[in-house]
């Protein structure tokens, strides 16, 4: 018997899915970043709590051949050709029983480098009424190819105990293997919906979106680069609420807020690695204590004040203390704590609006390159979650410390954290649950902290 799907109108987060399933059929020669594409888009979406899902054709393979030679991924090989396409097999089958299941964009990331397997993958998700999206990443830019070859594939589960230089020689004649049969996706193929990205976005070209679903993948897709940067992250200086306890407001920064302000370029400077020293962009929020903790960052240090890295509303609760929220609003103070994500402050804000409104930001994040953004705990929960996969259970309750430099760095399958503390003393600002503390010392355990 043939299940009902759960109901995709809307995800929940007021993006309208329309309905739509999407398999993004990732298409490429190896070492194009296919994977490190495939893992962001993951990424983004589950941050926006849109249920995506990667299949790997490659741990499919492995688990009959985990170190395969470079001629197994000759098209001459039977038994090459046999395996890998038993792994497109039960990838694709096990996709579309996600599919079934209700998941909303699936990533089938392999190399898809024949016309006739793009074929076969879209009769398969046609048949089950899944849209396809091939996303084609080409480059011919060796000098890049052979970094990604050493950066990441050396390391690859498929060497694993393997000298690195013969490792890279080895792909390198992976490669040639699949340059044999690679067809790029052409006019041929103009009935498919597609994004081809050539040499990282230097060139795009996008064909036959239908929805906004994909239009929005497609965005996200178009705005990645890979050079080499970092993002700092940090809380304003300790406000006068933050000594009182209180949330929201626009209070300036207290005396010892003041001294972290002054000591923030020193910190700056001190997380800066070797040749890293040159101007960051800076970006506040609207609101003073933000402003004020940027004002002695030098000069030549760019600044932009974003609406959308205001602290998140609590509505009716702004200027409370929690002791007087839970006073005057005992069943919001309950229903807060049972699910800090979701509850939204009356006449406020939710986490997950707050995710809603930091999309632009986060677009805008990738697009760009060195930032320094001066913000707000609960801002920041959200930013962090999205670079290091927080749940979204777990984001709200974490503890970000004040006087405190977290610096971001975005490696091929990760991001670096570094955390240098400015030891200029600060209230603490986490709250557990259920407590009305003003100052409560985080508990180990209950909460994860951001800065070790
Ligand atoms: P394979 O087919 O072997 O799985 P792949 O195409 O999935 O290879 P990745 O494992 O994702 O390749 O390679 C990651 C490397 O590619 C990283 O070093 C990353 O910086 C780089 N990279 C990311 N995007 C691109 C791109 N659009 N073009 C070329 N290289 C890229
Ligand atoms: O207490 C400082 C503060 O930035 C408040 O302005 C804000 O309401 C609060 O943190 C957000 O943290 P939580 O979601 O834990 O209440």
């Amino acid at each position: 018997m043939e299940l009902a799907r759960p109901s995709r109108k809307t995800n929940g987060v007021g993006v309208q899915v329309e309905d739509a399933q999407i398999c993004v059929v990732m298409v490429g020669l190896p070492a194009r970043g296919k994977s490190l594409i495939a893992q962001k888009a993951q990424r983004y979406l589950k941050w926006l709590s849109i249920d995506a899902q990667v299949f790997n054709v490659g741990n499919y393979r492995r688990t009959d051949n985990p170190h395969p030679p470079a001629d197994f991924f000759d098209a001459g090989n039977a038994e090459g050709e046999r395996s890998r396409r038993a792994a497109a097999e039960a990838a694709v089958t096990d996709m579309l029983g996600w599919f079934k299941n209700g998941g909303i964009i699936a990533i089938l990331d392999a190399t898809n480098s024949t016309k006739a397997r793009r074929r076969w993958i879209k009769e398969r998700c046609d048949k089950e009424g899944v849209e396809t999206l091939f996303v084609e990443s080409k480059c011919d830019d060796e000098e890049l190819i052979m970094s990604n070859i050493l950066e990441v594939k050396t390391s690859s589960p498929d060497y694993v105990g393997h000298d690195p230089e013969k490792a890279a020689q080895d792909f390198r004649n992976r490669i040639r293997n699949y340059e044999k049969v690679y067809e790029t996706i052409d006019k041929d193929e103009n009935d498919l919906t597609y994004l081809k990205i050539m040499n990282v976005g230097k060139q795009v070209i996008i064909n036959a979106i239908q929805d906004y679903l994909q239009s929005r993948v497609v965005y996200y897709l178009m705005n990645l680069h890979i050079k080499q940067r970092s993002i700092w992250l940090s809380r304003h200086g300790e406000s006068e609420w933050n000594v009182y306890g209180k949330i929201g407001g626009d209070a300036d920064l207290s005396p010892r807020g003041e001294a972290y302000a002054l000591k923030l370029p020193e910190l700056v400077k001190q997380s800066f690695g070797p040749g890293e020293d040159h101007p960051l962009t800076v970006w506040t929020s609207t609101l003073r204590r933000t402003i004020a903790t940027a004002r002695h960052l030098p000069q030549e240090y760019n600044q932009l004040q974003w609406k959308a890295l205001d602290e998140l509303d609590s509505g009716v609760c702004d200027n409370m203390t929690y002791a007087e929220i839970k006073e005057l609003y005992p069943e919001d103070f309950e229903a807060r704590d049972q699910d800090k994500y979701n509850y939204r402050y009356r006449g406020g804000e939710s986490y997950r609006d707050v995710v809603i409104r930091l999309e632009p930001i986060i677009m805008e994040l990738e697009r760009s390159e060195n930032i320094l953004i001066v913000t707000h705990q609960a801002i920041l929960r959200c930013i962090y979650a999205y670079f290091m996969k927080e749940d979204q259970e777990k984001s709200p309750w974490l503890n970000v410390p004040l006087h405190t430099l977290i610096k971001l760095t975005p490696r091929a399958y990760g991001t670096d954290k570094q955390v240098f503390k400015a030891g200029v003393e600060a209230v603490s600002t986490w709250r557990g649950k259920g407590s009305v503390a003003k100052h409560e010392d985080p508990v180990e355990g209950v909460t994860t902290s951001l800065d070790v």
